[in-house]
């Protein structure tokens, strides 16, 4: 069969390197790519947000399967209309994507349906938003309702801060249109955790878990990025958190969402938070995690097309989703001055090195192809993932290999992962 995937991010790498895995694949393109994936499959230079574009690519080529990586196109509404052509489609509608696409959303379906969360209200005025917050309980947390590329949430720890901040996303529109409402939430501390799962509909079947480091330096300091590691699976998730999360959290969502007239077909991404009073819930995505699906993914035993087929045929519950009893760590190997400015455009050397080899992985984000050779053409540049027997070994080896790429202006974190130490 012939497939597609939209992106172009390294989240979509590794899922096209899953892909090529199925034996019922025959062909993989991918709109629009990046250097990498052009190694696996035909790049087409169409942007994830063309959706006539893509439609009619995938009409002209008869494309079998088209699978929408990114959150934008979802919340857009891409799934609609490729189901509305006729064709067949992995990702929930657009009535379904609102689960990442607005906070405000997901915050009242959680307390519609007594799913665990931080306690928050909603708000579209910025003068009742300043005004609750004079009776709010510092640290409170402040999110804009739409998507903010992952940047649209401050914690803030005094009352002036957090005005300031209403003003940011309400006023002054410092997200965009994402900050037309927001959401004031309780601020809660405890270790992350990253599950992700698959749902046909009606039953959901849970991945191997992650964590991801957010924070652009060493020691969890820095700004917020999309993400400069992960490792799978986190050992903080326990099989006391897996059991809380399953009566409270994971069925109680997708039951939820068929509830509302909402069905829920794709990947929902559980943010979760592990406090002293148990499991919450910080954020829904309707998507695989990035980077999340590089150390997610290659652990997977299934063969993915037969999974997502199952999703879209509402038989997920005929699948047994097996993950290997490894581990995997993914350093993503960004350029410096991320997030904020940096140059680009510099030769990447070494990438032979990972010659596809089940143990090792150089997964694209911010490259291109140029006559001469690939170049760093983003701020995440490259997601280097390693397995290994259990996470030491495998972050020992994730380290070792960003030692064969060399570029200008690499950065990476050094302590991806170190927190698997404490566990
Ligand atoms: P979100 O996009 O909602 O996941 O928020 C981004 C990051 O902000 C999360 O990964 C947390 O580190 C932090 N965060 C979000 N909500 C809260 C909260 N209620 N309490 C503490 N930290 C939070
Ligand atoms: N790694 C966090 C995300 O994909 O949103």
């Amino acid at each position: 069969m012939k497939v597609l995937i939209v992106g172009s991010g390294g989240r979509e790498h590794a899922i096209a390197a899953s892909v090529a895995k199925s034996p019922k694949v025959d062909k993989i393109y991918c709109a629009p790519g990046n250097a990498g994936i052009g190694q696996i499959a035909e790049c087409v230079p169409i942007g994830a947000m063309e959706f006539d574009k893509i439609v009619n690519f995938a009409k002209e080529h008869a494309i079998d399967l088209t699978i929408v990586g990114m959150d934008d196109p979802l919340v857009g509404g891409l799934v609609d209309e490729m189901e509305a052509a006729g064709l067949r489609v992995f990702g929930p509608r657009k009535n379904a994507a609102i689960l990442e696409g607005s906070k405000a959303f997901s915050k009242d379906l959680m307390k519609k349906y007594n799913i665990p969360t931080a306690a928050y209200e909603n708000f579209d005025d910025p003068q009742a938003a300043l005004a609750y917050l004079e009776t709010a309980k510092m640290p409170v947390v402040l999110k804009a309702d739409g998507l903010a590329l992952g940047k649209g949430v401050l914690i803030c720890q005094t009352l002036e801060e957090a005005k300031e901040g209403v003003r940011t996303i309400m006023e002054d529109k410092k997200f965009g249109a994402a900050g037309n409402r927001m959401v004031i939430e309780e601020f809660m501390t405890g270790r992350e955790v990253s599950v992700l799962s698959f749902v046909d509909g009606r039953t959901i079947r849970i991945m191997s878990s992650a964590q991801d480091h957010k924070r652009a330096q060493d020691g969890d300091r820095g700004l917020n990025t999309g993400g400069m590691g992960t490792f799978s699976p986190s050992p903080f998730y326990t099989e006391e958190v897996d059991e809380f999360c399953k009566e409270h959290i994971y069925q109680a969502t997708v039951d939820a969402m068929a509830a509302e007239g909402r069905p829920f077909h794709g990947v929902i991404f559980f943010g979760l938070m592990l406090t002293q009073d148990g499991p919450r819930v910080l954020e829904y995505n309707a998507r695989f995690g990035d980077p999340e699906a590089q150390v997610v993914l290659p652990r997977m035993k299934n063969d993915i097309i037969e999974v997502v087929e199952a999703c879209i045929g509402g038989t997920l519950d005929q699948i047994d989703l097996q993950f290997e009893d490894n581990a995997a760590v993914c350093v993503v190997l960004a350029s410096e001055g991320y997030p904020v400015s940096y140059e680009k455009g510099f030769l990447i050397k070494g990438l032979e090195r990972f010659d596809g080899s089940d143990e090792y992985y150089c997964f694209h984000a911010g490259t291109k192809q140029t006559e001469q050779g690939i170049v760093t053409n983003g701020g995440r540049v490259l997601g280097v993932t390693a397995k290994g027997k259990e996470l030491k070994e495998a972050r020992a080896n994730a380290y070792e290999a960003t030692k064969w790429i060399s570029f200008d202006n690499k950065y990476m974190r050094n302590d991806i992962g170190k927190a698997i130490d404490e566990a």
